[in-house]
């Protein structure tokens, strides 16, 4: 193994785009080393330029003081997750932040669902970022020190229609963040759920399931920026934050959903009109 670099060393995965992207540019621009994980390679290498050119930035011109890995990858493959945190730990000596943030979203009716296509989103949303958990976990305990970020959604605190099975997968998600966060504080790891709302990224085009269009509602209150949320993210890191949620709206939902969840039922009817009337 490697001895510890002086710089903090990050893994995110679903790197090759989107908010994953963003987090892993927000992290090097803090100087760390930044392990990218995907599975396409051509955009992993195009988030590889962008973090080393916050490197160059960070460390005055130096861009080669901290590395950038691409490490291409299928988080819904146990070994290949494994060995995501394995040699990162093997080549820079450290894990100090994990970022379980590859997913991907799935359109439908409950009860019109392929189960194949569930299947293959828990084996994304879920299995992967437990992958990584488990992975993550045994390289930061030796060390008592690491962070753990858990990318879900609003809507793993509050279903949504038409998109149950992802909101199911989400859900997952947070009930596991919140038993590992808790699991870990003997070890001084800290554990994030990252639950933001609607934002501009790919996501909607790399979606299974019929093409989802966008709701009035959505449209007049816009979308989030994935830098916004990466920067969240990369100022989270190290510091005991336990959940992230992002818009005063996404809050609410989180609130309203406990307290009231009728009331929350009744905006959501007017939102699953607006998109069927589109269907
Ligand atoms: N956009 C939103 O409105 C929104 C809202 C709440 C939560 N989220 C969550 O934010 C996270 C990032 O999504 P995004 O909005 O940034 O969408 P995105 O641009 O589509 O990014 C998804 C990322 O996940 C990766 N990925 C998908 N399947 C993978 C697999 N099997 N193995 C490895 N990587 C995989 C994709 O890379 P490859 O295709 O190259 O593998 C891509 O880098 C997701 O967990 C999503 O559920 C998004």
């Amino acid at each position: 193994m490697a001895e510890a670099s002086a710089q903090p060393v990050a893994v995110v995965t679903g790197a090759s785009s989107g908010i994953g992207r963003e987090i892993a540019v927000a992290l090097a621009a803090k100087g760390y080393h930044v392990v990218l994980a995907a599975r396409r390679e051509d955009k992993l290498s195009q988030t590889a330029d962008l973090c080393r050119r916050e490197h160059a930035r960070h460390f005055a011109g130096r861009e080669d003081a901290a590395s950038v890995i691409a490490h291409p990858a299928d988080v819904s493959v146990r070994e290949q997750v494994e060995d995501l945190v394995d040699s990162t730990v093997r080549r820079l000596g450290r894990l100090d932040v994990m970022v379980n943030n590859a997913g991907s979203g799935l359109f439908g009716r409950v009860h019109e669902l392929d189960e194949s296509a569930v299947r293959r989103l828990f084996d994304v949303n879920f299995y992967g970022a437990l992958y990584g958990c488990q992975a993550a976990a045994r390289a930061m305990i030796p060390r008592r020190s690491g962070h753990i970020f858990n990318v879900s959604s609003v809507i793993g605190r509050r279903g949504t229609p038409f998109h149950g099975a992802y909101c199911a997968t989400k859900f997952a998600l947070c009930g596991l963040t919140d038993s590992l966060r808790v699991e870990m504080m003997p070890y001084r790891i800290r554990v994030t759920s990252v639950l933001p709302t609607l934002t501009d990224t790919e996501f909607f085009a790399h979606s299974a399931g019929r093409r989802r269009p966008l709701s009035e509602f959505q449209k007049r209150y816009g979308m989030m920026s994935a830098r916004v949320v990466a920067r969240r993210i990369a100022a989270a890191a190290g510091r005991d934050v336990p959940e992230l949620v992002f818009s005063a709206g996404g809050k609410l939902l989180v609130v309203l959903a406990v307290l009231w969840p009728g009331l929350v039922d009744r905006m959501m009817k007017l939102y699953h009109d607006d998109l069927a009337r589109k269907l």
